[in-house]
């Protein structure tokens, strides 16, 4: 086994890079029908988004406009605590606009709980939420998330823009790590 390819560290794959561009072109062809005639600004979160923007975006026949936000979230580990530092904030007036922020994965729901009530007093038209994956916890928060790629179980996942130590975003599945990785 060759230790440099990194889907050689994957226990298992949960979705393979079909699954998630067939969801993807599903999602992309919902919100092209549900913003028809809209000008849409699309907020990725840096940087677990940037996969998604990418392929979403591409795979949208409206026009659409772009911008990022990168936040952290303080809190103790992995368990993020819904206090919410900017650490790149908005090009973009959000006034008048209709906003959908994209997302990697939703956990606790505490990071775009706060985000979406901070975009919401900037004035826009309306903000919504689309997430590639979503864990239990937040399926069962009272966030309102109208796009979910898909609802997976509590485990930790990389690749596709998530990653373990800075490492896996470039993965095109999405899978668990095998426990020698962590050790
Ligand atoms: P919330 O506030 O919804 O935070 O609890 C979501 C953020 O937590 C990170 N996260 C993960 N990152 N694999 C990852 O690589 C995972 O399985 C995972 N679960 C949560 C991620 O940064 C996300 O934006
Ligand atoms: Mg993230």
């Amino acid at each position: 086994m060759d230790a440099s390819v990194i889907k050689n560290d994957l226990e298992k794959v949960l979705l393979t890079k079909e699954e998630i561009q067939d969801k993807i072109k599903e999602l992309a062809a919902q919100i092209d029908a549900d913003y028809k005639g809209k000008d849409l600004l699309v907020v990725g979160v840096l940087k677990g988004a940037v996969m998604v923007m990418a392929d979403l975006l591409r795979a949208m026949e409206s026009h659409i406009t772009m911008d990022w936000m990168a936040v952290s979230s303080y809190g103790s580990g992995t368990q993020s605590s819904g206090v919410v530092r900017i650490l790149k904030d908005l090009d973009t007036d959000l006034m008048g606009r209709d906003v959908l922020i994209v997302e990697d994965i939703i956990d606790s729901g505490l990071t775009l709980s706060w985000m979406k009530a901070n975009f919401e007093s900037r004035g826009p038209a309306s903000v919504e939420i689309c997430t590639l994956l979503r864990k239990p916890d937040a399926a069962k928060s009272d966030l309102d998330v109208k796009y979910v790629g898909f609802d997976i179980p509590n485990e930790f996942v990389v690749g596709f823009g998530l990653d373990f130590a800075e490492k896996y975003r470039n993965l095109d599945c999405i899978g668990t790590l095998a426990p020698h990785v962590y050790q």
